[in-house]
């Protein structure tokens, strides 16, 4: 025991009346009545917490035996060949065993709602062969699952790495969830942009084209469904998503809120659209102060200077952080989302699955696409002045991200979309000729090391113990329409706020 301790018993020791007890030898007192009811009353409080301590110890020792127990499946490249095959021994159907006081129904984040909506183009007719197949002209693959397998048709490549790491995903939801997907066919766009307009398919039967890809806008149909980067970019050095958000978690204990730099910070690539290279005119110079700070981030430099400046964990140093959107949405909303610094979010045009579900005012602080400048300026200078509020919205927007969208809800969205997408298709699916299998060994255990790593990294070891979570119904149309005023009356109010300051500075 070290020397401190030991001096700190003594000082105890001599404080304590136990001291005084221990003190000389004991002398004989006769048990009287009262002393023998208090020993009877303190052997029985004793008596009953062993027994309770002991229940708690068997409940947690049975609730442990069966996490051991569950068996891990590692990826399995080497089988005296390199096999590529996809005959593992993973478990083809898994039904979760019941522990004792752990919830199983739990429902799902409001924004899973969302998912009725996009579906309701197809809600009448059904989705026929016809309109599957119609949609084969903008995609990358074809997804099959025939019997709890699935199987990929590629048509072309996408860019980098997209297609590569959706797939992953699909495989790894299969890990997750085995045999529990319904049979189904769908097409997938990697690209950017959403493709298919209302305007184009008017009329009860017209034949729309079913079309999964990453964002969606109000003028379109497309199913937004979650992007690559939650299985890792490797373009951009960015790991997968349940190793990033434990590192952005870490990195936002480093620099309480207050101590943060009190400007609004965004760094990325903004070549991409007119909307970014218009946003770095609001950039501080010696003429004039909008309180930003904006970073150009070139990214063929970083990634020969070993990615230094683009650590996600590290970029929650700014008060506010601003997300623009590129030439579609952005997979770095999350990120900026995520830091506990209130996100400036210029208005975007597209949206990816879990937007939607967020409240301005509420998740972040909104920014009008066609006065960004002073809309930022405003921003900040209101934070500054209201740093409770400011950092209430920070704080919120940053538990939706880490909660509401953690890789379990990313998962369940993606299981509830295609089970709900599966209910509307009115033909069998079979595998397409040409079709190839899809598992862990086939698509890894052939990659490159560096696109193995992220595979590695964010692989599904086992089925998990749960059952998806409860899909919330449709909204009825009041409440949507309660929802999306709610979210129209919070942008109108902080634009009306910044309009009547501007104007009082202008008076003045
Ligand atoms: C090993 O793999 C090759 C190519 O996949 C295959 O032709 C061969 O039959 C395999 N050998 C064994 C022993 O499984
Ligand atoms: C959970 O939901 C499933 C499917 O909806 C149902 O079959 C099961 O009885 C529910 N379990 C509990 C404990 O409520
Ligand atoms: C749509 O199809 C149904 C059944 O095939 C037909 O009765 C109806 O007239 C069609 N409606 C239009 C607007 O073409
Ligand atoms: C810019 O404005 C902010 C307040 O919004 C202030 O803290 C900062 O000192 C100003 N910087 C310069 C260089 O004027
Ligand atoms: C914006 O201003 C900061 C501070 O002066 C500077 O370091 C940065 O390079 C500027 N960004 C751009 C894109 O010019
Ligand atoms: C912030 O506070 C200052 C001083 O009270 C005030 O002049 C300014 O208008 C406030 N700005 C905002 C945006 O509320």
């Amino acid at each position: 025991m070290k020397k401190n301790n030991l001096k700190y018993l003594n000082d105890f020791w001599r404080k304590s009346s136990l001291q005084r007890h221990f003190r000389g030898p004991p002398r004989w007192q006769p048990l009287n009545k009262r002393h023998a009811t208090t020993a009877l009353l303190c052997f029985f409080v004793l008596f009953v917490f062993a027994l309770v301590l002991v229940g708690w110890i068997d409940a947690k020792l049975i609730q442990l035996s069966t996490i051991v127990k569950k068996q891990a499946f590692p990826l399995n490249c080497f089988d005296g060949n390199i096999t590529q095959s996809c005959s593992g021994d993973y478990p083809t159907s898994y039904k979760p065993k019941i522990i004792p006081g752990h919830s199983y129904n739990q429902s799902c984040p409001e924004f899973f709602r969302w998912i009725h909506e996009d579906l309701k183009p197809w809600k009448e007719s059904g989705i026929t062969r016809e309109m599957v197949e119609a949609a084969k002209w903008h995609a990358h693959f074809r997804l099959t699952i025939v019997d709890g397998k699935a199987y990929v048709e590629k048509f072309r490549k996408s860019l980098q790495t997209r297609d590569l790491y959706t797939l992953w995903g699909f495989t790894q939801l299969l890990r997750r969830y085995p045999g529990r997907l319904p049979d189904l066919e769908l097409m997938f766009d990697c690209n950017d942009r959403p493709v298919f307009r209302h305007r184009d398919f008017k009329g009860p039967n017209a034949t729309r084209p079913p079309l999964f890809r990453y964002c969606g806008d109000d003028h379109t149909f497309d199913l937004v469904f979650p992007d690559w980067s939650f299985w890792g970019w490797v373009e951009t050095n960015i790991k997968p998503w349940r190793d990033v958000i434990s590192d952005i978690k870490e990195g936002n204990q480093k620099i309480k809120w207050n101590d943060r730099v009190p400007f609004a910070y965004w760094r990325g690539n903004p070549h991409v659209s007119p909307v970014r290279a218009d946003l770095m005119r609001c950039n501080i110079t010696e003429k004039q102060n909008y309180s930003t700070l904006l970073y150009v981030q070139d990214w063929d430099k970083e990634s020969k200077m070993g990615y230094q400046h683009s650590n996600l964990e590290d970029q929650c140093t700014h008060r506010y952080k601003i997300y623009v959107e590129g030439w579609a949405w952005s997979v770095s909303q999350k990120y900026i989302l995520a830091c506990d610094s209130p996100t400036l979010l210029i208005i975007p045009h597209y949206y990816d699955f879990y937007l939607r579900g967020m409240v301005p005012l509420e998740h972040y602080w909104p920014i009008r696409d066609n006065n960004k400048c002073k809309g930022l300026q405003f921003a900040v200078e209101w934070g500054n002045n209201n740093t409770e509020k400011a950092q209430a919205i920070g704080r919120a927007g940053s538990s939706f991200i880490h909660e509401e969208l953690n890789l379990d809800n990313v998962y369940d969205y993606m299981f509830h979309l295609m089970n709900e997408y599966a209910k509307l298709l009115n033909f069998k699916p079979t595998i397409p000729p040409g079709a190839v299998e899809l598992c862990a060994e086939s698509m890894a255990c052939a990659a490159d090391d560096i696109y193995k790593k992220h595979m590695v990294d964010s692989m599904v070891m086992s089925p998990v113990n749960a059952n998806p979570c409860t899909l919330p119904p449709p909204y009825t149309p009041e409440a949507f329409k309660a929802f999306i005023d709610k979210q129209a009356n919070a942008a109108r109010q902080v634009a009306m706020w910044e309009d009547a300051y501007w104007a009082d500075r202008k008076q003045q």
